[in-house]
């Protein structure tokens, strides 16, 4: 019976591949009988991609006469254009009014939820929750498709280890492999399994390589990196994403090897397509084609010569390719196969988007009104940013919080419309998400009186305010003076039983160009947090932010944290959702949140010194600092419940293993408390000697598990050599026999371990 199985899936899986190569047989007749006809402008007109401004310019330029250059045939891609009315003016320019009648591709930053936002990839992140990650992709992709787009620059699996820099808050943090995961997660939600389906959309996957690794943590900055690191830490989230089978890639700002992204032919090529066959089309960032002339790469048409020849085969708003690839062709310093090359995968994107089947797939005027932002979608946003909140703290089980007595609710972003949706949320309209005092009075009912003051500004300091309200107010600096405010909310605090005091981050503190050299709350809201605790009262606090904070004095201070980051649309019924305890919150960091700055990078996968520190006082010749303990202020994957868990030792079915076998390792898991809840079991593995230095501990499963108060679980994991595999110093993808050590536990520290061998 098992082999009849087997023969039949090998039979499927046969005629399945047959069918893919007959339909790129087809594709590949189609697209090579179109190009015969197209000029080299109109070929070089479909690597043009641009914006006619109304969304948000993250660059210096926007286009200009992008109507009179689709209809010449010079555009082969629009973005920050929406709606289904618009989509069509423009597909119309292109398919009634150009030579070739080649439609357009219309992209959009669909980074976390187009019209109905969910939290912040990286508050994503923290559920650890792959279906419930693909099911956001997928709503953004429904909701964005019935609005006429159908590409997506996401998902952002940029590894990134420095919270200073704000774009972390667009990732899924740390870890390769839970980034890999997650990767995998939101190009299956974008892009379903049909991509010519008019709710799914091609994703891109950015930014193509290392953005995350700026030094300094400063936006942009250059990048410098070691093969190993690159391969074994950094670059897995990208190749899993091409292995899902992602149709795009956006090649980032940053330099390696001291040649800029966009015009590295190692990265664009050898790697991307040599190494790791990807047959899709990369596209620049935002004019970082024309950036190489300050990275000091040449003039326009040095640089643009350079991406083309590296393997970019679209230029974002900067023109660079329309404009120069010509001359550098009669020049001799293109090739019209290059060219073709390129214009051949924009070609096939349209194709496999069943574009020239029908330009106006993703065109229906009657979809927005059902699709976008409806009861359901705000459910779901609801449901998932519940799930991405991580409980930092609870002495005396001080939540969740009682439906009786009265709470002082305070701080800046507790009553904020503004900043609930978060960074690269372009499409979203703040005025449309729900505040956390609006959402305490829907789920706390008549019980409950709650007593609001805002108490403090996010930050006093007028020019921050200045820099941060570039698309709009996120800090409101009252009219009131900051003396005046806090005393309103000491005698709130006083007259309460308990204070909820929402404070953090403005949501523009964090994205893109939001670095921030000092991570920790800005002094107005310390001064409040310090006022409220001074009243006696139990304070919770409500952390708001794009990016792990420094919160040593808050931690110190208060009574109990939940770390909710930018949480979207449902921002503040989700969040009192779990302070009432409607949602045992489940959410692990994804992200070390460090003592202070100085830390930085630190990261719980750090690599052996032959120093280690033995403890966490200071020991002189030891690797350690004199003014801070090594550890973070809170690791990787730690996250509380309201209930608490325990886990049984570490069992193995057999302490060796051969490279073809596997182990399996169970621990029993119970819930040792009085609620109901969920915990993500976590295995890291230690590669215990090994040809190079390695990780001390290295994510490798997770299983987010649910169990009743009193329920015990035994939780198993199966590893294979596959599992021990790492880049080797000749870049080979190998496992070395030899001693590993297995941990399974509630975070990155607090764990159980057992040895094997890998003959
Ligand atoms: C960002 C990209 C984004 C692009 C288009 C750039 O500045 O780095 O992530 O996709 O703008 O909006």
């Amino acid at each position: 019976m098992k082999k009849l199985i087997l023969a039949l899936a090998v039979l499927v899986s046969l005629s399945a591949a047959a069918q893919r190569s007959q339909d790129k047989k087809k594709m590949d007749a189609f697209i090579t009988n179109l190009m015969k006809k197209m000029t080299i402008e109109e070929k070089i007109g479909q690597l043009n991609l641009v914006t006619p401004g109304g969304g948000i310019a993250t660059g210096a330029v926007v286009s200009s006469n992008v109507e009179a250059k689709i209809k010449e045939g010079k555009v082969g891609g629009l973005f920050g254009v929406h709606g289904p009315e618009k989509v069509r003016q423009a597909q119309d320019f292109a398919v009634k009014q150009t030579r070739m009648k080649i439609p357009l591709l219309f992209g959009s930053d669909v980074i976390h939820g187009y019209k109905t936002i969910f939290p912040i990839p990286l508050g994503l992140s923290a559920s650890w929750d792959m279906a419930l990650i693909e099911r956001s992709a997928r709503i953004a992709a429904l909701e964005s498709t019935a609005n006429g787009l159908n590409w997506n620059f996401s998902p952002m699996v940029d590894i990134a280890r420095d919270p200073r820099w704000g774009r972390v808050a667009e990732g899924a943090g740390e870890d390769p492999y839970l980034g890999s995961q997650i990767a995998r997660a939101m190009v299956r939600g974008y892009q379903g399994d049909d991509m010519t389906k008019p709710t799914t959309m091609m994703a891109c996957v950015k930014h193509f390589i290392l953005y995350g690794a700026a030094e300094a943590g400063r936006d942009y900055n250059t990048t410098d990196m070691s093969r190993i690191k690159m391969f074994n830490e950094y670059l897995p989230p990208y190749k899993a994403a091409i292995d899902a089978g992602v149709g795009s890639v956006m090649s980032s700002f940053n330099d390696i090897d001291a040649v800029p992204a966009t015009g590295n032919k190692w990265v664009l090529t050898d790697l991307l397509r040599g190494r790791w066959g990807f047959d899709g089309f990369v596209v620049s960032d935002y004019t970082s084609v024309n950036e190489m002339i300050a990275h000091g790469m040449g003039d326009l048409q040095a640089v643009s010569a350079l991406a083309l020849k590296a393997g970019l085969d679209m230029d974002m708003v900067g023109e660079g390719f329309l404009t120069t690839l010509p001359k550098s062709l009669k020049e001799g310093k293109v090739t019209e196969k290059e060219i073709d090359q390129s214009c051949r995968r924009i070609l096939e994107a349209k194709y496999k988007l069943g574009l020239f089947d029908d330009p106006y797939r993703y065109i229906d005027t009657s979809r927005p009104a059902k699709e976008i932002l409806t009861a359901d979608t705000r459910k779901a946003a609801r449901e998932i940013a519940a799930r991405s909140f991580v409980l930092l703290k609870n002495n005396n089980q001080v939540l969740p919080l009682k439906k009786s007595g009265t709470i002082a609710l305070v701080g800046p972003l507790a009553n904020n419309k503004n900043n609930m949706l978060g960074t690269w949320a372009v499409s979203g309209d703040p005025q449309t998400s729900i505040p956390l005092l609006e959402g305490m009075k829907n789920v706390a009912g008549n019980g409950v009186n709650i007593i609001y003051a805002k108490g403090a500004n996010i930050t006093n300091d007028t020019l921050l305010a200045k820099k941060v309200n570039v698309f709009g107010t996120r800090i409101d600096i009252d009219k009131r003076s900051p003396e005046e405010m806090l005393k309103e909310a000491v005698e709130a605090a006083r007259k309460a039983d308990v204070v909820v005091a929402a404070v953090g981050e403005a949501s523009e503190m964090s994205g893109e160009s939001s670095s921030r050299s000092d991570i920790t709350l800005p002094e107005s809201q310390k001064k409040l947090v310090r006022a409220l605790v001074q009243t006696g009262k139990p304070v919770v606090l409500v952390m708001m932010s794009g990016r792990p904070l420094a919160l040593e004095e808050e931690n110190e201070l208060t009574t109990a944290m939940l770390q909710t980051w930018h949480a979207g649309s449902e921002a503040g019924n989700a969040i009192a959702d779990v302070l009432f305890g409607d949602y045992n919150p489940s959410g692990k960091l994804t992200a070390t949140f460090p003592r202070n700055v100085g830390q930085v990078p630190i990261y719980y996968s750090q690599r052996t010194t032959g120093r280690p520190a033995t403890s966490e006082e200071f020991k002189k010749f030891q690797s350690n600092y004199l003014d801070v303990p090594n550890s973070p202020l809170f690791p990787f994957g730690y996250g509380l419940s309201y209930t608490t868990f325990s886990y049984g030792d570490v069992k193995l079915n057999k302490n060796s293993m051969k490279p073809n076998e596997a182990i399996t390792a169970t621990v029993t898991l119970t819930n040792t408390g009085k609620y109901d809840g969920e915990e993500v079991v976590q295995l890291y593995i230690r590669d215990v000697v090994c040809s190079i230095t390695r990780p001390v501990k290295e994510l490798k499963g997770f299983q987010k598990v649910f169990l009743k108060a009193g329920e015990s679980k035994e939780v198993s994991f199966k590893i294979t050599a596959e599992d021990l595999k790492f880049y080797n110093s000749e870049l080979n993808y190998v496992a070395e026999p030899g001693d590993f050590k297995v941990f399974i536990g509630t975070s990155s520290q607090e764990v159980k371990e057992a040895d094997f061998k890998l003959q």
